[in-house]
């Protein structure tokens, strides 16, 4: 099969081996695989893959056809469209995935917007829901939020019964955001909306912590992404007289075990929102597999509006 690898800290497109289902696991047909900044960071060295899968293939989240079903695995069958948020390896032709990490895809559902769920409303069901805790009536601020995981974060944000404002630097993605159920603001016009229950941080940067000053007492900022930069000074007052919570969170270091726990969240609470069209995976941009240079290039890019798919 062919597949993308990392080599030189850079993506080729060559020919591995087809895999092979072992016990508790299927072998999927990728259809679509989502692009993500980890596959960048993974690429540039500075993120290796989770132990467990291939350390040099990128691509965190998959949708398509079983294959194969390996020893044990009950409930699935060749033929069955699934998608999974995986640790690496989503970037071929075929990949092997533990059967407990699987998600049913809806029916019509087309592959492209499939292989965009995984990553981004895993990350955002566990972030909003899950860690911070958002509730009906809650003011949110998702800053980011033009992008994959933001995107998702706005909806799952406004389907709890938040009011959701979305922090987006091009005016030209307002609109488009604001359709998804948020009040959109510039990044200068987030104070303008405060004080907020809950602030997701998906951009970073030296100044991102300056934020805490617009929480609610007994706020939450939870920090997702930091792109932007990773250093930031903290007024620790603000965060004592505000009573606040400041969290921190990766997905990709977790045991199987509790990557297991977050996929049955997601098969119970947000496939069957998906499923009822409460919930949609904008797609920014999709390219065949020989084209993955131009997708990692769109990937890197400003300006896009939700993911980036390939389509192997
Ligand atoms: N912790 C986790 O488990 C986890 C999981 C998934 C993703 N992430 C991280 O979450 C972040 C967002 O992921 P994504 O997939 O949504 O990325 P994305 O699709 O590239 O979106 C990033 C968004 O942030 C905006 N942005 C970047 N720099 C900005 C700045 N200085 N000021 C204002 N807006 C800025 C971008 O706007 P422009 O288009 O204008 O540049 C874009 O809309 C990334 O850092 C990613 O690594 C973390």
């Amino acid at each position: 099969m062919r597949g993308v690898v990392i080599e030189s800290q850079d993506f080729r497109l060559t020919t591995h081996p087809d895999p092979v289902a072992g016990p508790g696991c299927v072998v999927v047909q990728v259809r679509g695989a989502g692009l993500n900044a980890a596959d960048l960071q993974q690429a540039r060295g500075t993120y290796p893959a989770p132990p467990g899968w291939p350390a040099d293939v990128p691509g965190l989240e998959i949708a398509g056809e079983i294959d194969q079903v390996g020893p044990g695995v009950r409930g699935f069958a060749p033929g069955d469209r699934v998608m999974a948020l995986v640790g690496g390896g989503g970037h071929a032709e075929r990949i092997v995935v533990p059967a407990e990490l699987l998600l049913p895809v809806p029916e019509d559902l087309p592959w492209e917007q499939a292989a965009g769920f995984p990553e981004a409303f895993s990350t955002a069901w566990d972030a909003l829901v899950l860690q911070a805790g958002i509730r009906a009536g809650d003011r949110v601020l998702i800053t980011g939020a033009a992008g994959g995981v933001g995107t998702a974060m706005v909806q799952l944000a406004a389907v709890s019964g938040a009011h959701t404002v979305a922090s987006v630097r091009r005016p030209e993605l307002h609109d488009r955001v604001a359709a998804l159920g948020a009040q959109v603001v510039t990044p200068d016009q987030e104070e303008t909306q405060g004080p907020y229950d809950v602030i997701v941080e998906l951009v970073g940067g030296p100044d991102c912590l300056h934020r805490i000053a617009l929480l609610r007492s007994r706020g939450t900022v939870i920090i997702v992404g930091v792109q932007g930069g990773d250093t930031a000074p903290l007024r620790m007052f603000d965060l004592m007289v505000k009573r606040a919570r400041l969290i921190g969170t990766t997905i990709r270091g977790r045991s199987p075990a509790e990557k297991a726990v977050l996929a049955a969240a997601l098969r119970t609470s947000v496939v069957p929102l998906l499923a009822r069209g409460r919930l949609r995976v904008p797609v920014d941009a999709t390219f065949p597999l020989d084209r993955f240079a131009d997708a990692y290039a769109r990937l890197a890019a400003p300006g896009k509006f939700g993911k980036v798919i390939l389509l192997p």
